[in-house]
């Protein structure tokens, strides 16, 4: 792509830490921006191509959320042990043929459909495309903290075995176990579950498709963590679905298993610890996306500098009109809950996701 006309600039600037000194690189690409590795110039036209293709432009909607989704369930067969795959491979993307038959992937057909076309132009391998558009994706969400890009995996060499993907039927100890194989703790499940906070479900009742995990799937907030605790009432479709559990809003989607971590002893207070602190959850998330999204992978390029700064999101979070304090199901005994206000009005009904 024109790179035969590459001019490299390179600006050196030293500053002066105690006694020593930090030499900060710029590399200005073809394209015009700027990144401290020229390794990663090639990303500048590969972003530009997911937002138009993919993304609508740079929408946090639909195919932003799956492609997020898709992050995990590629990155999540591994284990240490080995033979679970090879982690944040690509592999549910070249071999889509095979891991898209997995009961956890139902409904990853659509997202693979969606980025395959997008990866064959965009010249990446498997691996390195999953996990930037997953990237991109998310960034597109207000609030969601600047995910860093790691780039040079290597194609994948087999499609993942099945039952790596836990599933939202199971237990707060099979889901613990198998994400512990996998290298992550508890609290580091806890914190990549504030995903679910820019999600919408497809197939647990597929008469309501694209139905949210909370009242803000556009948006980044700690609102996710809140709702779950919110006593359930209704089931939001055609009745109780396999993975769900009593909703407290209409038009939203309670999982199984989210209600089961935010209730059990081990993580109740985990549960909790995010509600209305964006930076602490920000920084966790960070923190456990860049582990999921180098799973298996070694001696990676960071790009971190082509990805581009989300829209922030600052505000408190509120109870959803017509909740307060005692509709929270508190399980955590050891940290007072937070006080939130209320917004004003009558109690919600949260629409779907826009369709793409
Ligand atoms: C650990 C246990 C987890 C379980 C049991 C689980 C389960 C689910 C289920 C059942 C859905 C709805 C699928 C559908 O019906 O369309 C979903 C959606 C989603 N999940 Fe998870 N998930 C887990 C962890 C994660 C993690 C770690 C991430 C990312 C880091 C993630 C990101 C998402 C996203 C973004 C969606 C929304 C997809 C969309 O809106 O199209 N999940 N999850
Ligand atoms: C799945 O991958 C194959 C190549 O392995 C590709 O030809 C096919 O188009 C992909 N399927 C979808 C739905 O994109
Ligand atoms: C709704 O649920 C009932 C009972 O589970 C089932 O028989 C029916 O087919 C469902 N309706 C639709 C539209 O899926
Ligand atoms: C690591 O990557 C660099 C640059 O791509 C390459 O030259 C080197 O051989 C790689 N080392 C290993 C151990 O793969």
């Amino acid at each position: 792509m024109g790179f035969g006309r590459l001019a490299i600039f390179v600006a050196v600037a030293a500053f002066h830490y105690g006694s020593a000194a930090v030499v900060k690189r710029t590399v200005t690409c073809p394209t015009g921006q700027t990144t401290a590795n020229e390794a990663c110039c090639v990303l500048f036209p590969v972003i530009d191509l997911i937002q138009q293709e993919l993304f609508d432009g740079g929408e946090c909607g639909e195919e932003a959320h799956a492609a997020l989704r898709l992050t995990f369930h590629d990155a999540i067969g591994f284990s240490k042990n080995g033979g679970l795959g090879g982690g944040a491979d690509g592999s549910i993307l070249a071999f889509n043929s095979t891991e898209t038959q997995y009961a956890a992937n139902e409904g990853i057909d659509d997202i693979i459909a969606r980025q395959f076309p997008v990866f064959l132009k965009s010249g990446l391998s498997p691996g390195d495309f999953v996990h930037l558009a997953g990237n991109i994706g998310a960034n597109n969400c207000p609030g969601t903290p600047q995910l860093p890009f790691s780039f040079g995996r290597p194609p994948p060499i087999a499609p993942a075995p099945d039952l790596t993907v836990p599933l939202p039927t199971d237990s707060v100890t099979d889901i613990l176990a198998r994400m512990a194989d996998a290298g992550f703790s508890t609290p580091e499940v806890i914190w990549l579950l504030s995903s679910h906070s820019i999600a919408a479900a497809d197939k647990i009742d597929p008469t309501i498709p694209r139905t949210p995990f909370d009242s803000t799937p556009g948006t980044y907030d700690t609102q996710f963590y809140l709702e779950v605790l919110l006593k359930g009432t209704l089931f939001p479709g055609n009745g109780s679905q396999s993975g769900e559990v009593l909703s407290p809003i209409a038009g939203e989607m309670r999982l199984q298993s989210d209600f089961a971590f935010s209730q059990d002893s081990r993580t109740a207070c985990l549960w909790q610890e995010p509600i209305n602190d964006q930076s602490f959850i920000q920084g966790k998330f960070v923190a456990a996306m860049t582990k999921l999204q180098v799973l298996g992978q070694t001696n990676l390029t960071d790009c971190s500098d082509v990805i581009p700064t989300p829209a922030p999101f600052t505000a408190d979070i509120h109870f959803p009109a017509s909740f307060d304090q005692n509709d929270v199901q508190v399980a955590c005994t050891t940290t007072a809950f937070p006080s939130l206000a209320t917004v004003s009005g009558p109690a919600p009904t949260i629409p779907p996701v826009p369709a793409p």
